[in-house]
């Protein structure tokens, strides 16, 4: 399917699955060299990172603990792009290498605001792993160690992303048809 129709946009194939997939296990070959032997937490942030979670952690090679959060933006209302933890952790963190695993980092707001929450609960290490980044619209100070695939500012759907909801389960990625 080259083209898909969610709503009222159109949106046209701009990553493949097989370019998807060869991304995400160099991504994960990177991971693998700087956890090897060790026992990491890896959060998926729902609900968009969970196919890319799931193919992620299946190239891992050491044994990580895999826990979900979610988290919800109050976008436009506050400039300081608070997040509230919606579904939270309940295992502790506390002295433990964390790895969160995001979609997308855009503005990088929600990621911004969730690093102190991880840090609170006392992770000694935490790092974030995002399949797709779009460098023009970063508007936070914001280290992302391994990033997949950057990308131009486009919106996007498919391989969990969403356009109201809707488009999460399409194994490629499609752009906004120009
Ligand atoms: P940020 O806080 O601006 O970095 O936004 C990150 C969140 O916005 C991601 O976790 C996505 O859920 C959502 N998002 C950003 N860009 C897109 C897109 O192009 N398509 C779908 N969701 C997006
Ligand atoms: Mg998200």
């Amino acid at each position: 399917m080259d083209r898909i129709h969610i709503l009222d946009k159109d949106f046209e194939v701009s990553i493949k699955n097989e370019t998807i997939q060869e991304r995400v296990k160099a991504l994960a070959e990177r991971i693998n060299q700087d956890y090897e032997g060790k026992n990491p937490i890896i959060i998926c942030i729902l609900n968009g990172a969970f196919m890319f979670a799931a193919d992620l952690v299946r190239y891992l090679t050491f044994q990580p603990e895999i826990l979900f959060a979610r988290f919800s933006s109050y976008e436009g209302t506050e400039t300081t792009g608070q997040v509230k933890e919606v579904m939270g952790i309940t295992t502790s963190l506390a002295g433990r290498d964390v790895i969160i695993v995001e979609d997308i980092v855009d503005t990088g707001i929600t990621m911004y605001n969730v690093l102190p929450l991880m840090r609170q609960k006392g992770a000694s290490s935490i790092k974030i792993a995002c399949l797709l980044q779009k460098p023009e619209k970063l508007q936070v100070d914001l280290a992302i160690d391994y990033c997949a695939m950057e990308i131009p500012n486009d919106f996007i759907v498919g391989y969990g992303l969403d356009y109201d909801g809707f488009g999460r389960n399409y194994k490629d990625i499609y752009s906004l048809a120009k």
